[in-house]
C-alpha cells in the first residue's frame, strides 16, 4: 500500500519506536496478552502487553511468549499504583524490555531511571502542560496524550483540549495521542496537527486475536458512544482515578463501594491509602469478570467513546489496512483541498 504522505508525517514517531506504521494498540489489562499485541507489532504497529496486577512469573512468561511470536519492537505497561508495581519494574529491567510504558499515575524520576539504565525508552502519560514538562524533566522519551473520551481510567480534559495545551506547545520528545480515536480520517488529521503516532485501545479489543470473551466483545458492537461513560468522585476525601466503561451494573456497584469506603474512612477503621487499593482491585476484578468469565452484567466493560464507531470484529490486519488506507486518501484529499 502506498502511504507515502503518512510515511512523510510519522517519520518521527515510527523512527522513535522502530515499527513502519504510526498506530499502536495501547495496553489494555486483561486484553493486551502475546496474541494481540504480537498481531500488533506483527502487522507494522506497535502492541504493548498490559502488566494490570499480574504475577512477576506470568508477566515473565507473557513477555517472553511475545517475543516467540514476533521479533518486532514491543512496550510493557506498568500500572504506577498497582500493588506488584515495584517488582514489574525490577523484571522488566532484568528482562531488558525495549519500551516501558508508566500508567496509573505519574512515576518517580528515579523510577524512571530504573528503566532507562537497564536500556529502554520510556513512555509517560501526560494530562497537562506541566506534568508533560515535568516528564520530559524527570526523562520521558516521549509521551502519550490520552483524552477522556478515552477507555479504562481517564483523566478530567478531552483530546481536543490536550492537543491545544501540550501537543501544539510540545516539541522536545515525540508525542502519540489517544481517545475516541477510530477511524483514518481522524487519524490524518492528529497527524497534520504534529502527532507521532496515534494510539487506539477499544477498536483493537474487539479484533479477531483479541482474547476477551465474544460476549465482551458483542457487547461493545452494540453500544453507543453515549453508552460509555466515567465514573463520578463522590468525596475530595478519596480521590479515585473516573473510569470510562459501558453503563452496566458494575456501574452503580462502584458507586455502592465508594459510599461504604466514605463510611469505613469516616469511622476511622481503614486508610486512604488502603481504600484506595481496594478500589483498584474492584477494578481489576470486574474488568476481569467481563473480559475473561464474559460477565457483561457485573462484569466492567471498559470503553471508550470510540465504542460507537465500532462495527464488528476484524482481523488486526484488516484494521492495519483500513486505518492506512484511511489515512492516506484523506491526507490527499487535503493536499488536493489545498493545492
Ligand atoms: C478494556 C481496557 C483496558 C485498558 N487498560 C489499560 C491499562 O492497563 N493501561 C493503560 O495505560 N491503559 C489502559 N487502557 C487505555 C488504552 O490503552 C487506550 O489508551 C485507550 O483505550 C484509548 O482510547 P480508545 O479506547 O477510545 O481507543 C485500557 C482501555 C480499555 C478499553
Amino acid at each position: 500500500m502506498n502511504t507515502e504522505m503518512l510515511d512523510r508525517l510519522s517519520e518521527q514517531g515510527r523512527g522513535f519506536l522502530g515499527i513502519r506504521y504510526p498506530f499502536i494498540c495501547g495496553a489494555m489489562t486483561w486484553v493486551s496478552e502475546p496474541t494481540l499485541v504480537a498481531a500488533v507489532s506483527n502487522a507494522g504497529g506497535f502492541g504493548c502487553l498490559a502488566a494490570g496486577n499480574m504475577p512477576c512469573d506470568l508477566l515473565e512468561k507473557q513477555i517472553n511468549e511475545t517475543r516467540n511470536l514476533t521479533d518486532k519492537p514491543i512496550g510493557v505497561n506498568l500500572i504506577t499504583i498497582a500493588p506488584m508495581y515495584r517488582d514489574h519494574l525490577e523484571l522488566v529491567s532484568k528482562l531488558e524490555v525495549p519500551f516501558v510504558i508508566f500508567a496509573g499515575s505519574f512515576p518517580r524520576r528515579s523510577e524512571m531511571r530504573v528503566a532507562k539504565d537497564a536500556g529502554a525508552k520510556v513512555l509517560c502519560f501526560a494530562s497537562t502542560h506541566s506534568i508533560a514538562e515535568r516528564m520530559i524533566r524527570y526523562g520521558a522519551d516521549a509521551l502519550i496524550l490520552e483524552g477522556m473520551e478515552a477507555g479504562g481510567h481517564v483523566g478530567r480534559v478531552t483530546l481536543a483540549i490536550l492537543l491545544q495545551q501540550v501537543l501544539f506547545e510540545i516539541s522536545d520528545v515525540p508525542v502519540f495521542v489517544a481517545g475516541g480515536i477510530a477511524t483514518g480520517r481522524m487519524c490524518a488529521h492528529l497527524f497534520l496537527m504534529g502527532a507521532s503516532g496515534v494510539q487506539l485501545g477499544t477498536r483493537f479489543a474487539i479484533a479477531e486475536e483479541s482474547p476477551a470473551h465474544p460476549d465482551f466483545k458483542r457487547a461493545f458492537i452494540r453500544a453507543q458512544a453515549r453508552d460509555a461513560v466515567a465514573t463520578p468522585q463522590f468525596d475530595s476525601r478519596l480521590p479515585v482515578v473516573a473510569v470510562r466503561a459501558l453503563r452496566n451494573d458494575a456501574t452503580g456497584d462502584f458507586s455502592k463501594l465508594q459510599l461504604e469506603l466514605m463510611d469505613e474512612l469516616n469511622r476511622g477503621t481503614i486508610t486512604r491509602e488502603q481504600a484506595q487499593n481496594r478500589v483498584e482491585e474492584f477494578w481489576m476484578g470486574r474488568l476481569r469478570l467481563a473480559v475473561v468469565d464474559g460477565d457483561i452484567t457485573r462484569g466492567s466493560l471498559m470503553a471508550g467513546q470510540s465504542v460507537g464507531l465500532v462495527s464488528g470484529e476484524m482481523k488486526v490486519q484488516e484494521i492495519m489496512d483500513e486505518l492506512l488506507a484511511d489515512t492516506e486518501a484523506e491526507l490527499r484529499r487535503v493536499r488536493d483541498l489545498i493545492c
